[in-house]
C-alpha cells in the first residue's frame, strides 16, 4: 500500500520518541521510502543511528554537516516527500510549526514541504489540554495538518489521561488511510460551489445571507484529499482554500455564479452545488447610494436564476449533480421533489432544526436522500465529516 511512497518522518523531544523507530520500521516494511529528521533535543532520547539504520538513510537534524560544511537543501526534503508525519510532535514543535517559528531544520522543511502533513502529539496531559497547545492545534487543523489524536491512558510523568502518542500500527493504518483515498477521485474533475451571493441594492447595500462557506469548503477540501481536482465557484467567504489542484474562481452575485458554474459544468464529472444563492435580487441596482429621506423604501425584486435547475437540464447521463436543500416542513418530502424537477442524483437535506447545524457553524447534521428515495439520516458532526459521507455517496453512485 505504501510502495515506493516518499515519507518524511520528523521525531522532536519527547520520550515516545523510542516508538518512531518501531514506525520507521512498520513504514519501510509497507514499502514507503523514508527519511529521517530529528530536532537536537529529540537526540537525546534516541539515537540517529537507530533511525538511520532502519530508514537505510542519515539522519539530518542541521542545515549543514558541521565536518565539511555541506548544506542540507530542506527544499529538496519538502519537495521530495509525499507526505510529512511528525511523531512524536511536542507541544515546543507544535507551537513552532502553528506560528512559523523556523529555529531548526525540521521546521524549514514542514515550511517547505507542498504534501499533506500529519501530526502525532505526545505530552503530559496538562500539557496538552493547555490553552495554547489547543490553539495551536486548532490552528494546524484549520490549515489542513491532520491531527492524529492522541490516545489517554498512563503517561511518563504517572499522570493518567490523554497525551499518549498513538500505537505506530494505529499511525501507519492512519497513513495507509490517507494513500488509499489520495487516489480514489483521481483524474475526476469535480465543481463546488460555496458560500452566500450577495445581490446589490445600491453601491453600498446587499441582500444576503449568513452562509459562512465553510460546508462548500469542507467539500472541495475533501475532495482535493481524495486526489480530484476541483474548480470551486465561491461566494463572499473569509476562508482561504490553496491546493495544486484546486482552481478558485471568486463571484459576488448569483448572475456571475451562474455564468461561472454554466462555463465549468460541461468538463466536470460531478457538481455540487452547497452555495446558499440568494433566491431574490433587486430590478435595479441604484449607481447612488439611497439617502434614507425617503420614508417608505420599497425594492422592486426579482427571483435569481435557478443555477442548480439549469444544471439539471444540461446534465449528461454520467454526469453527477448534487444539490441542497433548506426545508423547514415535510423536509424529506420537499427535498425529494426538488431532487426530481432538478434532475439531481442525490440530494443533501441540511437540519435547521439541529443544535449546532447550518449557518455558521463548524457542525452539521444532514440526511441525504437518492433518486430511489432511499434516505440516509446521519448525526451531528463535524463538517468535515459531512463532507466525507456526501464524498462516500458519491463515490457509491459512480462504482
Ligand atoms: N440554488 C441554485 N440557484 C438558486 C437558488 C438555489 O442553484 N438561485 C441551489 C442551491 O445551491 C442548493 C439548491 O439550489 O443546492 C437548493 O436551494 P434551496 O434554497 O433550498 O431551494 P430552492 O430551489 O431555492 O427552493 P425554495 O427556496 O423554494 O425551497
Amino acid at each position: 500500500m505504501l510502495t515506493n511512497k516518499n515519507i518524511l518522518v520528523g521525531v522532536t523531544g519527547s520520550i515516545a520518541a523510542y516508538k518512531a523507530a518501531y514506525l520507521v520500521r512498520l513504514l519501510i516494511k509497507e514499502g514507503a521510502n523514508v527519511r529521517v529528521i530529528m530536532t537536537p533535543f529529540a537526540k537525546e532520547f534516541i539515537t540517529p543511528l537507530t533511525l538511520s539504520t532502519l530508514s537505510g538513510y542519515p539522519v539530518q537534524s542541521d542545515n549543514f554537516n558541521k565536518d565539511n560544511g555541506s548544506w542540507h537543501s530542506h527544499i529538496d526534503y519538502g519537495s521530495w516527500a509525499d507526505l510529512m508525519l511528525f511523531a512524536p510532535a511536542t507541544a515546543n514543535t507544535i507551537g513552532k510549526m502553528a506560528n512559523g517559528v523556523c529555529d531548526n531544520f525540521l521546521i524549514a522543511c514542514f515550511l517547505a514541504a507542498r504534501c499533506p502533513v500529519y501530526i502525532a502529539p505526545a505530552m503530559d496531559v496538562d500539557m496538552l489540554m493547555h490553552f495554547t497547545t489547543q490553539d495551536n492545534l486548532s490552528r494546524l487543523s484549520e490549515h489542513g495538518v491532520k491531527i492524529i489524536t492522541p490516545a489517554e491512558g498512563e503517561l511518563a510523568s504517572g499522570l493518567f489521561g490523554a497525551g499518549r502518542m498513538e500505537e505506530p500500527e494505529i499511525i501507519v493504518n492512519v497513513i495507509k488511510e490517507y494513500f488509499r483515498n489520495s487516489a480514489i477521485l483521481s483524474g475526476r474533475k469535480v465543481l463546488v460551489t460555496a458560500g452566500p451571493t450577495y445581490e446589490a441594492i445600491d453601491p453600498v447595500r446587499y441582500i444576503g445571507n449568513h452562509s459562512s462557506g465553510k460546508m462548500g469548503y469542507a467539500i472541495a477540501q475533501e475532495l482535493l484529499n481524495c486526489g480530484a481536482n476541483v474548480e470551486l465557484i465561491s461566494g463572499p467567504v473569509n476562508l482561504n482554500i490553496t491546493h495544486k489542484n484546486l482552481k478558485l474562481t471568486k463571484v459576488v452575485n448569483a448572475e456571475e455564479m451562474h455564468a461561472a458554474v454554466i462555463d465549468k459544468f460541461p468538463e466536470c464529472n460531478i457538481a455540487i452545488m452547497s452555495a446558499a444563492v440568494a433566491d431574490y435580487t433587486p430590478v435595479k441596482i441604484c449607481n447612488e447610494k439611497i439617502k434614507k429621506a425617503d420614508n417608505n423604501l420599497q425594492i422592486e425584486l426579482k427571483h435569481t436564476i435557478d443555477i442548480l435547475g439549469d444544471l439539471g437540464k444540461m446534465k449528461k447521463d454520467k454526469q453527477i449533480l448534487v444539490g441542497f436543500a433548506l426545508e423547514t416542513e415535510n423536509e424529506s418530502e420537499n427535498a425529494f421533489k426538488k431532487l426530481v424537477n432538478k434532475n439531481l442524483d442525490f440530494i443533501v437535506l441540511n437540519s435547521l432544526k439541529e443544535k449546532g447545524a447550518g449557518f455558521g457553524f463548524d457542525t452539521n447534521k444532514v440526511s441525504i436522500i437518492d433518486k430511489n428515495k432511499f434516505c440516509q439520516n446521519f448525526d451531528l458532526k463535524s463538517k468535515t465529516d459531512v463532507a466525507k459521507d456526501i464524498i462516500n455517496k458519491i463515490i457509491q453512485i459512480s462504482i
